[in-house]
């Protein structure tokens, strides 16, 4: 904070900014968009709202002083490459994120590992608690920042804390497996109000608080959000099941530029017109099935009920945590996979898959999704997965279907889609067949309903209904 600098009365505390740093082989420095859902989703809110972003700008040993950025006052919070290392790669990131999401991998456990996270989490908290102003509302994101909500009560008892997952909350007995489960519960009983995607999070969360600090809890049963209380010494802190979303109406505007459909068409031709455009976009994770589609895809073909000649499948993977050893495993499957079947069954100037490792821009994505004729969103688990719910809202003419894992939270809403078990591959290339094969009236009845529900719901109400029961909460 600059000095005679009062302080946001609104922040944001996450582990990254919406901005990430970058430097160049020439050591000019700019600023390029921050990757994955957490940023989609806050930065609109941010924005409407004129807060401040404390978090990490995304390289090591970087702290540039506050600045604002498209109304937004970034303060950054400076990570060495061994904090980058142990708290963001290590308990972040093969810790955390893999025993969240169904152990998909096996999370590691390293005391080194969470010493760090424990370190990082209090500068966190230090640097928030400088930005806020006096009573100002403070909202924590997501699993690198756990502990943050009790470390700030202690630094900044007149705030209140808002605390949200991002990603899926697990079950009791993975829970328990992590040596530091008690303070990592009581951390985040700090705020006064706990979100998660889904209800079933939200009750996990109030059995453990129970179970392992003896706090007492009653459910609230006439509240939407399927919330309960739960009592911390003398404090009540609120949880709940808050699904998030996107901002529909501009996904929905952008898509029906004339821009956005001059792209769309040129992108059909530039793929070759195939009879089917297949869409997949995800950051390259190993949640996300992206394997799952590849093998379901090679199958179909095998089996002889895909023609090559007449199906692509557009792939876009955004490189995420390329230093994380089982991400690299997983990309080298699904390049793997690519060259093979482009191998097997492409041909000259007309591959079965084109795969593109890197971020594209947003308008260009849109286009993407305009022009697909079937997005293939298929993790073995995830939180919500805003991508589903970008393509709904881009699918402008209602004509278009969207293959949506059970194991994506999405799925909770958007019960129209062609839903499957990527577990089960014949159940994901029968999803994938009925939704190319259905009849056009079938798929634009689906649509229909699934594009009800996404420009219904949209992040702005997700915001409200979050802060509305953040007010009603508050202790302070
Ligand atoms: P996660 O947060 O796990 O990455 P989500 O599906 O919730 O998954 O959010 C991903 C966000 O990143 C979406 O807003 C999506 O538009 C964006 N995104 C994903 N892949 C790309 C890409 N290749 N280029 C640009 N944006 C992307
Ligand atoms: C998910 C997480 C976010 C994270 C994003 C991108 O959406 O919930 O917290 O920011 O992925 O991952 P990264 O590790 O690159 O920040």
């Amino acid at each position: 904070m600059t000095p005679g600098d009062a302080g946001a009365d609104f922040v944001v505390v996450a582990n990254r900014l919406p901005v990430d740093l970058v430097r160049d082989a020439d050591g000019t420095e700019h600023w390029k968009a921050s990757p994955g859902g957490l940023v989609t989703a806050l930065e609109s809110i941010l924005r409407a709202n004129h807060g401040a972003w404390v978090g990490w700008p995304g390289v090591p040993d970087a702290a540039p002083e506050p600045f604002d950025s498209d109304g937004i006052r970034l303060h950054s919070v400076q990570l060495s490459a061994e904090d980058i290392s142990l708290y963001y790669e290590g308990f972040s990131n093969a810790t955390l994120w893999p025993l969240f999401h169904d152990v998909v991998v096996p999370p590691e456990y390293h005391r080194e590992w969470w010493n760090a996270y424990r370190d990082v989490n209090t500068r966190f908290a230090e640097a928030t608690a400088a930005a806020a102003a006096p009573g100002a509302t403070v909202w924590v994101q997501d699993y690198q920042l756990l502990l943050v909500p009790r470390l700030l009560r202690e630094l900044r008892p007149d705030l209140t804390i808002g605390f949200f997952l991002h990603i899926p909350f697990p079950p009791v007995e993975l829970f328990m497996q992590l040596p530091w489960r008690a303070e990592l519960v009581e951390g985040m009983l700090g705020a006064d109000l706990v979100g998660f995607h889904l209800p079933g999070g939200a009750d996990n969360f109030r059995i453990l608080a129970n179970k392992l600090r003896g706090h007492p809890s009653v459910r609230l049963t006439s509240s939407k959000t399927k919330a309960a209380e739960i009592r911390v010494d003398d404090r009540m802190v609120r949880v709940g099941a808050f699904p998030i979303s996107i901002d529909s109406a501009a996904v929905d505007r952008s898509a029906r530029s004339r821009e956005t459909l001059v792209r769309a068409d040129r992108l059909r031709q530039e793929l070759g017109s195939p009879r089917v455009l297949l869409l997949g976009v995800d950051r390259l994770d190993y949640t996300k099935g992206i394997d799952v589609r590849l093998r379901a895809l090679e199958e179909l073909i095998e089996e002889g009920r895909l023609d090559p000649s007449e199906v692509t499948l557009l792939q876009l993977a955004t490189p995420s945590r390329e230093r994380v050893e089982q991400y690299q495993i997983m990309r080298s499957r699904i390049e793997e996979s690519v060259g093979r079947i482009n191998g097997m069954y492409g041909e000259i100037g007309q591959p079965v898959v084109t795969y593109i490792h890197r971020p594209v821009p947003k308008s260009e994505l849109t286009a993407f999704y305009a022009a697909a004729d079937v997005m293939l969103v298929t993790p073995v688990r995830d939180g919500m997965n805003l991508v589903a719910k970008e393509y709904v809202a881009a699918c402008t003419d209602g004509d278009g279907a969207l293959v949506l894992s059970e194991f994506a939270g999405a799925a909770n809403e958007l019960r129209q889609a062609y839903l499957c078990n990527p577990h089960d591959l014949d159940g994901v290339k029968d999803a994938i067949m009925s939704a190319i094969d259905d009849s056009r009236e079938e798929r634009r009845r689906r649509m229909r309903s699934l594009r009800r529900q996404v420009l219904g719901n949209d992040v702005h109400a997700w915001a409200r209904r979050f802060f509305t029961t953040l007010d009603a909460t508050s202790n302070a």
